[in-house]
């Protein structure tokens, strides 16, 4: 199966009785990471349904909320609509893998791209970089360790299978960042997650968060 079908079919099978597949809710690093910036306009990569962007449209920025699965961004912009960000968010369905940035962010975020396919992250998180605006951020946040049968305090089971998951300063090295940057943050954090039976477990995320020169 290719992976635009892969995930197209996740988020329309995947659904709970509210019709999503995640909770809508912000992940914690990025509310956490995101709190002292000063709003502006933000690109979130693999948006999946929103959660990360309808939390920063709501703290005031201007986001392109970018996905592969049409069905994911259809019901981000439900949700928008919902909560009264309609007018902050741009749903843009796209691959990563040919995507290239054209214009340049304050904030690039991006919050557990990780996927079953053998894809090029690094590549794409590199050029990542080249839509950050000078003064501006870069937050990739990630599994820090696999999620096999569980589910993630946001949502639904995670591919369990997929390339191995990088710590921070292998998600940093791959980035190739110019001297100048500023690394803000390297991490591992821990986070509680939702077990299928209701308990929860303590799981951990990578943080990186870097800063283009102004
Ligand atoms: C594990 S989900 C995370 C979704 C969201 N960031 C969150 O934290 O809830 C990974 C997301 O990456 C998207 N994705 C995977 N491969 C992609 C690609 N090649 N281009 C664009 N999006 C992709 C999937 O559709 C999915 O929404």
């Amino acid at each position: 199966m290719e992976p635009a079908e892969f995930w197209e079919q996740r988020y329309r099978t995947h659904r709970d009785e509210r019709g999503q597949v995640w909770s809508g809710r912000v992940n914690p690093a990025v509310e956490r990471e995101a709190a002292d910036l000063t709003p502006g306009s933000a690109l979130e990569l693999g948006s999946g349904e929103g959660g990360d962007a309808l939390w920063l449209a709501e703290q005031g920025w201007s986001v392109t909320a970018l996905d592969i699965s049409p069905t994911a961004l259809a019901v981000g912009a439900a949700q928008a609509a919902a909560r009264g960000v309609a007018d902050r968010i741009a749903w843009m369905q796209a691959d990563l893998v040919t995507w290239r940035p054209d214009t340049e962010y304050d904030l690039v975020a991006s919050a557990f791209f990780h996927s079953p396919f053998d894809f090029p992250r690094k590549e794409i998180l590199r050029r990542a970089t080249r839509a950050v605006a000078p003064g501006g951020t870069l937050l990739i946040v990630g599994h820090g360790t696999p999620l096999p049968g569980l589910e993630h305090d946001h949502g639904r089971q995670h591919a369990e299978s997929g390339p191995p998951l990088p710590d921070p300063d292998e998600v940093l090295a791959d980035l190739e960042l110019p001297a100048d940057w500023v690394v803000e943050r390297n991490a591992v954090v821990s986070r509680e997650a939702a077990l299928p039976d209701g308990t929860t477990i303590e799981v951990s995320d990578t943080v990186v968060r870097v800063r283009r020169p102004a």
